[in-house]
Formats: structure tokens, C-alpha cells, sequence
């Protein structure tokens, strides 16, 4: 231990957005300490797909594969950052870009904090997406399409809402009355809609081990 404690030291004065006169603090403890503590690196796996396409199901299942090899792990999932953080916003294209851009900036926090950050969103813009992955160095983000057609997903309609949009109760209904932009080269694409969950978890965890992630199985 250093006999004095460490302080943040300072960046210039900047203006951000409609925030002026800040600096950025750098604090004494970063990323790569927070690596090699915990003895993995963070990375955002950023899932996206249709509505009943697995996207929570799978984030919430390779997530708990990596909670039980001992990485620090959390899952951000749409509809539960919809019951806080981005409660204020609807289903428009604005107010979906605005929910994206933040959970892509709260993500990049968690990346920061040595997480594994596990993102479960809609997410149906492609150039939302693509701010998100710009936001963090390349390898960082790792967009994993979970692609069940959506005639799988509405044959599912695990909460009702496909028939609900159907009958017109509900507007702007992605795949339905708002359009889904499916990614074009994504890091990962898993068949949601015709493989088991089982098959899933490994598509991803075999990705993750190649990367360096988690440690290569033997
Ligand atoms: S996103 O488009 O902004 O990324 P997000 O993932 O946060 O969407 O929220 C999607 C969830 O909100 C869906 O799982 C569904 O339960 C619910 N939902 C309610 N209305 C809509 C809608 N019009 N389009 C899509 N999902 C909706």
C-alpha cells in the first residue's frame, strides 16, 4: 500500500451537450486493475432481436454460466430498465433511440467497472446500435443477434403482445408497425428460433472462450 492516498488528477475544461465547464476525473483505480484483480477482462454482449425472440432467455442463461465460473457478471434487460432508468420513454423512434443511447453509455460504465455487461434489448435501429459500439474500443462489444423470424417469435407471443399489436391495441410494434433492422455482421447470429437453449449458451460461451473471455475449455 502507498502511504498516502491516491487522488483523481484532472482533463481539461470541456463542454458536453448542454454540460459546461466539466473535466474528466481520472480516478487512481482503472479498468485494467479492476482485469487483474478479478482475473478476466469486461466485455458488453449486446443481444438483439424481435420480441420473443430469446434475447432475455439466452442473456439470462449465459449469464448465470458465467456467475457460476466465478465472473463478475450483470444483465440489463429492456423491460426492466423500462420499470426505472428509462421509464419516461415510449415506443417511438426518438424515445427508442434515446433508451438505446443510454443503456450503451451505462453499459460502457459497467465495461469500466470490470463486468461482464449483458444487454437485452429490442434495439431495432441499426445506427443506435452502431453509436453504442462506437462509444467503447473495438472487441469491446460484442452484437449477438438472436434471430428467430418473426413468424416464430408471433407463433411463441410469449406475453400476448403480438396479438395485441395485431388487433391494433398496441401502435408501433416492432416487426409489426415499426420496423426491426437486422444486424449485418454481428459478432455472434444464434438461431433463437430453432436450436435448443442448451445449444445457445455454448454458441456464445465457445465465442467468449475464443476471445479470451472466460478460459479456454480443455
Ligand atoms: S427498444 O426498442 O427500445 O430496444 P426495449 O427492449 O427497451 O425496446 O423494450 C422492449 C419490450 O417492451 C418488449 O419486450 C415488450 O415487452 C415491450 N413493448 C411494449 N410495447 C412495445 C412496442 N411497441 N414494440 C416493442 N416492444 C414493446
Amino acid at each position: 500500500m502507498s502511504a498516502s492516498p491516491a487522488k483523481p488528477t484532472y482533463g481539461d475544461l470541456t463542454t458536453q451537450g448542454a454540460s459546461t465547464n466539466i473535466a474528466w476525473h481520472h480516478t487512481s483505480v482503472d479498468r485494467a486493475a479492476r482485469a487483474g484483480q478479478r482475473g478476466h477482462r469486461s466485455a458488453i454482449l449486446w443481444f438483439t432481436g424481435l420480441s420473443g425472440s430469446g434475447k432475455s432467455t439466452l442473456a439470462n442463461a449465459v449469464n448465470a454460466a458465467l456467475f457460476e465460473k466465478g465472473l463478475a457478471c450483470y444483465v440489463l434487460d429492456g423491460d426492466n430498465i423500462r420499470h426505472g432508468l428509462c421509464k419516461d420513454l415510449g415506443f417511438s423512434d426518438a424515445d427508442r433511440e434515446e433508451n438505446i443511447r443510454r443503456i450503451g453509455e451505462v453499459s460502457k460504465l459497467f465495461l469500466d467497472a470490470g463486468v461482464v455487461v449483458l444487454t437485452a434489448f429490442v434495439s431495432p435501429f441499426k445506427a443506435d446500435r452502431d453509436r453504442a459500439r462506437a462509444l467503447v474500443d473495438g472487441g469491446d462489444f460484442i452484437e449477438i443477434h438472436c434471430a428467430a423470424d418473426l413468424a416464430v417469435c408471433e407463433e411463441r407471443d410469449t406475453k400476448g403482445l403480438y396479438a395485441k399489436a395485431r388487433a391494433g391495441e398496441i401502435k408501433e410494434f416492432t416487426g409489426i408497425s415499426s420496423p426491426y433492422e437486422a444486424p449485418e455482421a454481428p459478432e455472434l447470429r444464434v438461431d433463437t428460433g430453432n436450436q435448443t437453449l442448451e445449444q445457445s449458451v455454448e454458441q456464445v460461451l465457445v465465442y467468449l472462450s475464443a476471445q479470451g473471455i472466460i478460459a479456454q475449455a480443455n
